[in-house]
């Protein structure tokens, strides 16, 4: 989708369709919407009248207009109530739009508002994001192996703004848009790729083309170079597999930044989780290629932060392993020591998240972070705390978490504070080794929480538990499609540029 923007009467557009917006229950449509009422003679004031559309937020009507305007179609879109208003309204109305316009036939171009930055208040950049944002992953469609690839109507949108003065911010909130939907993208890709083909090694691979593209640099680190390191306890997870693990690290270090303490993102990269021996039910067991969605967020959220060349060092880590049973496997009752010297206890190799991240966590000490944050679909728990809306957050740093929980609100992307009090350790404390990798049903993501803890040394950290919104069963809304939502990229960019 080319998305361009230009200083314009909305009215006077030659276009295939002309999008506009209203609150809810508006009676008198102001700016863009009441130039365009005029020109039509009244059109849009008879639409309200006849109760047909209420400015409800998700829901649109369709116009056709005659000569009166040299545009094809008037697209109006319900903003909702204004009092809820905020920069996601704006995304969700843009995502909206886009998907009213693809099942049109004959709208190949499209001339729009920027929603929100007139009487709704946005600033102008804010709400030039929203659309880009919004529009482009409304438009998203996870790869396909089917012999017919769907073909795309619109290919072209252009943002119509009357007021000169707003012109240069709407269009740097647009490119940065671009640059940050492009990032969840690249996540959502990767989520959703079948665990066949999306192995350790491809994984890498794709981070490499990614890398290339972005200008980022790029490490991986092979089984025998983590061997060297003694990521026992990572390296464990992957005996059962033929896939060879990959610990994929990429920098971004924009000059004059080498030197500064990096912001580190850790995230589980399992591209296939089984259980191992201690093997799930075999029920929705294909939802687990998703597994991989922590290290894909922080692959995506790097690929954002280069685009928009955030001026500080932030390092990106995908610990990518695969979990499955086999005569090579690890068992439960094993005892492992990793690259802290720290020792576990099996009791499940289905807890396999929380054994690679304690090596993948042990291994980033080495940049001497100013804070370490990992994303990981840890526990089915988390989403009975939370369903699907927030992800959980621990960590042992105030500011960090702070800083955490501005990004959630700033992104809307959101996360909840759960509990890490030290009695939580009591339920992993081992016999024969330090920590035990499951403490049970009883407070399971708080213990499993505890257990990261553990290995992490030397730096302010925080756990992200996304595996309750890092993919959905069914769509979630216009711009959240059934499959991998590329959760916590949006919310990592805010981070890295706030923190
Ligand atoms: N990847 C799963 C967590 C998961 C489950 C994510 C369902 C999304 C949906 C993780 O590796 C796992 O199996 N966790 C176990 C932990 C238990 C064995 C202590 C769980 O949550 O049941
Ligand atoms: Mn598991
Ligand atoms: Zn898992």
């Amino acid at each position: 989708m080319d998305i361009s923007v230009i200083q314009g009467n909305i009215a006077e557009q030659a276009t295939d369709c002309i999008v506009v917006n209203l609150f809810e229950n508006t009676t008198e449509p102001s700016g863009a919407a009441d130039a365009l009422d005029q020109a039509l003679n009244g059109a849009i004031r008879r639409l309200i009248a006849s109760g047909d559309f209420t400015g409800k937020s998700g829901t649109t009507s369709l116009l056709y207009p005659d000569e009166t305007l040299p545009a094809g179609r008037v697209l109006v879109i319900g903003l909702g109530d204004p009092a809820k208003f905020d920069q996601h309204a704006a995304r969700k109305a843009a995502a909206t739009a886009y998907k009213a316009l693809a099942k049109l036939g004959g709208v190949k171009q499209a001339v729009t508002v920027v929603h929100g930055a007139g009487t709704a208040g946005l600033d102008a950049a804010a709400a030039g994001q929203a659309l880009a944002e919004g529009t482009l992953l409304a438009e998203y469609q996870a790869p396909n192996y089917k012999r017919e690839t769907p073909e795309r109507n619109l290919a072209a949108l252009t943002v119509v703004e009357f007021d000169g003065a707003k012109l240069a911010e709407i269009e740097a909130g647009v490119r940065r848009g671009e640059a940050i939907a492009h990032g969840v993208i690249t996540a959502r890709d990767l989520s959703n790729e079948p665990p066949n083909i999306l192995v350790p090694v491809e994984f890498a691979s794709r981070a490499a083309v990614m890398s290339a593209n972005s200008g980022l640099h790029l490490t991986v680190l092979g089984e025998e170079q983590m061997a060297a390191l003694n990521m026992n306890i990572l390296l464990a997870v992957s005996r059962g597999s033929v896939n060879e693990a990959q610990l994929i690290v990429l920098e971004h270090a924009p000059e004059g930044t080498e030197e500064q303490a990096p912001l580190v993102l850790v995230g589980k990269g399992i591209t296939f989780d089984t259980g191992g021996i201690s093997i799930k039910p075999s029920d929705r067991m294909e939802e687990m290629k998703h597994d991989m969605s922590g290290a894909a967020a922080v692959v995506g959220a790097m690929d954002a932060l280069a685009r928009l060349g955030v001026p500080r060092r932030v390092i990106g880590v995908a610990a990518c392993v695969e979990n499955m049973p086999d005569g090579n496997a690890f068992r439960p009752g094993d005892i492992l020591v990793g690259m802290t010297g720290k020792s576990t206890e099996i009791l499940s190799t289905d807890a396999e998240g929380r054994l690679i991240l304690a090596d993948a966590l042990a291994y980033v000490a080495r940049f001497q972070p100013k804070a370490v944050v990992d994303l990981a679909t840890l526990t089915g728990a988390i989403g009975i705390a939370l369903g699907q809306q927030a992800a959980g957050l621990f960590g042992n740093n105030e500011e960090l978490q702070n800083a955490l929980l501005a990004a959630a609100s700033s992104s809307s992307e959101r996360l909840w504070p759960m509990p890490m009090w030290d009695e939580y350790m009591d339920a992993i404390k081992g016999d024969m080794a330090e920590v035990k990798n499951s403490g049970g049903r009883a407070g399971g993501v708080s213990t499993s929480a505890k257990f990261i803890e553990h290995f992490t040394e030397g730096y302010p950290w925080a756990h992200l538990d996304i595996a309750n919104v890092a993919w959905t069963t069914s769509e979630k809304d216009a711009m959240t499609p059934k499959g991998a939502t590329g959760f916590g990229v949006r919310l990592l960019v805010d981070l890295a540029e706030a923190y």
